[in-house]
């Protein structure tokens, strides 16, 4: 794609990519060393506050002034910990993996480099149970790196000491919450604590820790190397730079992609250098802004700037800029039902809220979709989200699962009701089935 520059994924091309020796040849580590060298801590976290880079986990939360949350290290004698979310759960995210697939070292020194700059002398890197290949990549790349002085005590001679352990988890979608991620670290189960207090002042083993998504970090070394105008100069004024955006559902090139924020969804669903469009005579029906969490919107507002601001104008939120499209041969019915049964499955039930809300959800959005929805369920659903969110409990899982219901009535109500109507869906999604229609045809085109 012309007009823009991948930097994200400008090394991952090369064979070698997630070797050192592969990192190094395109001048992987020269910016750690100079940072070490000629650099005061306070100048890293400026430099990443003065960028506007925004945390790529979810929430968008701005990094730079995340870090500085974190107690002065010459004035708290605290030991203080970076905790790195891998968990990558969320539906239709997979962009951490190409990250620490491809390119583990561009992650390893941006680790570094946030602990220098928040005097941190050791990072956990939490990496969700079902990436075994790149748990094994990024324990490859922690192991070269130490071989080579880049971890442990006094790195490249300056000095700083930095510690690097790895932790993978058991498959818990909750796991990935930044608290539920630092119980599951301590060996506990991964339930989410309550906030205040917040991870700066108690996280990890009742330590200062920060929490950063893997991209958000992958980030830093560019910022650093190249200056906060430069990655200004991309995106959008309140998001700046790139981001990695995956797309997946029924697309011709589902994938994870590079883009500046701030460029139309439209152009990432349509254009040949991204997804290449949908499926040849299909429209788009509907789509997921940044993952499951952040609802179903109709497919008519696809023409809209993929940023944080874009995706709020349109009710959504740019959540992992995971975009799951969904055409007029599916049943936006039965999408809900896979995603309700989700956080049903995943909720961790501390909170009575969310261990009930995602249950009845499940059990109502199952029977509209089974064909046996009662007249009253539609304002039922909206009555159970609203108990659910927002803030009403310790983590916002329950959140997650109450956006897209409520986006799903507010949005798809007439299918809902058609499914109540007519005892079912008139899509044959299968091939073998077509509840309370007479024949498999596409109602909803
Ligand atoms: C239920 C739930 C699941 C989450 N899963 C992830 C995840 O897999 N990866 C991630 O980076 N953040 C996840 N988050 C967000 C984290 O709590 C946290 O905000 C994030 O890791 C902070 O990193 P950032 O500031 O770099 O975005 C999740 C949040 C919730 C409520």
């Amino acid at each position: 794609m012309s007009g823009f520059e991948t930097y994200l994924m400008s090394r991952m091309a090369r064979e070698d990519s997630h070797t050192l020796e592969g990192y190094k040849a395109q001048g992987g580590y020269a910016t750690l060393e100079r940072v070490l060298k000629d650099m005061q801590p306070s100048e890293v976290t400026e430099i990443v506050k003065a960028s506007g880079l925004r945390g790529r986990g979810g929430a968008g939360f701005p990094t730079g002034l995340k870090w500085t949350f974190m107690p002065d290290a010459s004035k708290d004698p605290r030991d203080r910990y970076l905790a790195i979310n891998g968990d990558e759960s969320e539906p239709g995210t997979c962009k951490d993996r190409v990250i620490l697939d491809e390119d583990p070292h561009g992650l390893i020194e941006g680790v570094l480099m946030a602990c220098y700059a928040m005097g941190c002398a050791a990072s956990y890197i939490y990496i969700r149970g079902e990436y075994r290949h790149q748990y094994r990549r990024t324990e490859a790349a922690i192991a070269e790196a130490r071989a080579a002085g880049l971890i442990g005590k006094n790195i490249l001679g300056s000095g700083f000491d930095c510690e690097i352990y790895m932790h993978m988890g058991a498959g818990a979608y909750i796991c990935g919450e930044e608290t539920g991620m630092m119980e599951s670290l301590e060996g506990k189960r991964g339930h989410p604590r309550p906030k205040p207090p917040f991870p700066a002042g108690f996280g990890l083993w009742g330590q200062p820790t920060t929490v950063n998504n893997v991209e958000t970090i992958f980030n830093v070394p560019f910022i650093v190397e190249r200056g906060a105008e430069w990655h200004r100069s991309m995106g959008t004024e309140k998001s700046p730079g790139n981001i990695l955006v995956g797309i997946s559902g029924n697309v011709k090139r589902p994938g994870v992609y590079e883009a500046p924020l701030g460029i139309s969804a439209k152009t990432l669903l349509e254009s040949p250098d991204f997804a290449g469009g949908l499926h040849d005579g299909r429209k788009l029906k509907a789509w997921f802004t940044g993952g499951s969490s952040t609802g179903m919107v109709p497919g008519s507002t696809i023409d809209t700037p993929m940023d944080h601001d874009g995706m709020q104008s349109i009710g959504a939120m740019l959540g992992t800029a995971a975009m799951i499209m969904i055409d007029d041969s599916q049943c936006v019915v039965r999408a809900m039902e896979v995603v309700a049964r989700f956080y049903d499955h995943e909720s961790c039930g501390q909170c009575s809220q969310c261990r009930e809300g995602t249950q009845w959800l499940h059990q109502i959005f199952r029977r509209i979709e089974q064909g046996k929805g009662l007249p009253q369920d539609v304002d039922m659903l909206t009555a159970i989200a609203s108990g659910m969110a927002p803030g009403k409990t310790i983590c916002a899982l329950s959140d997650a699962a109450a956006i897209p219901a409520n986006q799903m009535v507010k949005h798809f109500r007439a299918e809902l009701e058609e499914h109540i109507q007519s005892g079912g869906c008139r899509i044959n999604h299968t091939g073998n089935f077509a509840r309370g229609a007479s024949a498999p045809t596409e109602v909803h085109a």
